[in-house]
């Protein structure tokens, strides 16, 4: 029992040190400890982006060879088993006659999974998930990601209480309050690119910045992206955002996340409008749902979605309420979808996850296709 206290501090403390890492970018972030055989913290590690070494290799840089023998390494990733910039730290670990390997989430990379059963084959005894939940909802979006090739994807939209988006003229400043639009902009911070189609850029000319309350930019700016094809003037304020806005004019929302996912995004935040968030809904690539509603009445035809493929009741999407967040006089649903998507559906379940936050990974299920890290 006291051992598995002293592993479970030492994963708490992985996962602290794999934050240190890079939010961004193909690459996960992973931490790494290495414990005596005594239970002794003696080295630590995190990875610090594509082309870097791993948290495990990190780590056992920080060793001299004969401390590394018999030592315990605690990661939040089973050790990769794949040759990239860098080599396997499956070998590695190997190499330094590490003698116990416990991580917490299986690696579900088709080309760098396998690391526990290289080391078990070596001799290694490995244990997975330790703190699997945490790790999990740490590492959501790379998950996601991982899984179903494709950027984590969240739909944002706030409405009034009967589910209008704009008024009758197309204006929608401001439905929800300053407390509700704060929320927003720390939540755009989190994602690598932030979606609006050509529509939204057109009537609101929006920056797609996040800001603090105060106006100021915040430290980490998601991509602006405008999708459709309609040309957005020079003037619009997009151009004027940190980051060079990328124009998409494509309508096919899976191509658009394929595009995406290319350039090394792997978390997206869909700000509509309804055409746009609507077809994310259609296609079945919405992972989170964040609905702001006021406690408003607008009426007419501007409903927060349309057309999304459901022509009968049984046909409905029906979601998941994870989180309700009261936000001045406004409120937060925060949902996921409630059964696989019906895309998944073909494929053998892999991982199910566990409810432990709002960050909780989508039902994961399809197979590991196009996954590598890049190293
Ligand atoms: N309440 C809210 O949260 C919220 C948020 C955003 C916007 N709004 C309001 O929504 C209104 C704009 O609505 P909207 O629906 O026109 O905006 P939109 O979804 O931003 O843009 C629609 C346009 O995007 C392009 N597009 C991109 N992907 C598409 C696809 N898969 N299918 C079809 N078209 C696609 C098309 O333009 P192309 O012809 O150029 O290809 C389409 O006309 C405004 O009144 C705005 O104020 C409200």
């Amino acid at each position: 029992m006291h051992q598995q206290h002293r592993l479970e501090d030492a994963m708490r403390r992985a996962l602290h040190l794999a934050a240190n890492g890079p939010a961004e970018g193909v690459n996960p972030r992973v931490g790494c400890v290495i414990l005596s055989p005594a239970g002794d913290i003696i080295a630590e590690g995190w990875h610090r982006g594509a082309g870097t070494c791993h948290a495990e290799v990190d780590a056992l840089g920080h060793l001299d060879a004969a401390a590394a023998r018999g030592a315990t390494a605690v990661v939040t990733l089973e050790p990769c088993n794949h040759t990239g910039r860098t080599g396997p730290c499956a070998l590695a670990l190997i190499d330094a006659g590490i003698g116990r390997v416990v991580y917490a989430v299986a690696d579900p990379g088709q080309n760098s999974s396998g690391g526990a059963d290289r080391l078990r084959a070596a001799g290694v005894d490995v244990t997975g998930g330790l703190l699997a939940d945490e790790a999990q909802a740490f590492l959501a979006d790379w998950l996601v990601s991982a899984r179903l090739g494709r950027p984590f994807v969240t739909v944002k939209w706030a409405s009034s209480l009967d589910g209008r988006a704009a008024a009758a003229d197309g204006s929608s400043r401001w439905i929800t309050g300053p407390p509700a639009r704060q929320d927003v902009h720390e939540r755009r911070a989190a994602a690598d690119a932030i979606l609006v189609g050509t529509g939204t850029a057109l009537a609101d000319d929006p920056s797609l910045t996040a800001r603090a309350a105060d106006g100021s930019l915040l430290p980490h700016q998601p991509r602006p992206v405008v999708v459709g094809r309609r040309p957005i003037p020079a003037s619009a304020a997009v151009h004027r955002h940190p980051l060079p806005p990328w124009f998409v004019a494509e309508h096919d929302v899976a191509e658009v996340l394929a595009g995406l996912r290319e350039r090394g995004v792997r978390r997206v935040f869909v700000e509509g409008g309804p055409t746009l968030a609507s077809a994310f809904v259609r296609a079945s690539l919405v992972d989170e749902y964040l609905v702001y509603l006021a406690p408003t009445l607008l009426g007419g035809d501007r409903l927060a979605l349309g057309d999304i493929g459901v022509t009968g009741i049984d046909a409905q999407r029906r979601l998941r309420i994870e989180q309700l967040l009261p936000l001045g006089d406004d409120i937060l649903l925060v949902a996921r979808p409630a059964e696989t998507a019906p895309a998944d559906r073909a494929a053998q379940p892999q991982t199910q996850t566990t409810p432990t936050d709002g960050h909780r990974p989508a039902a994961t299920t399809a197979e590991d296709t196009h996954v590598h890290r890049n190293h």
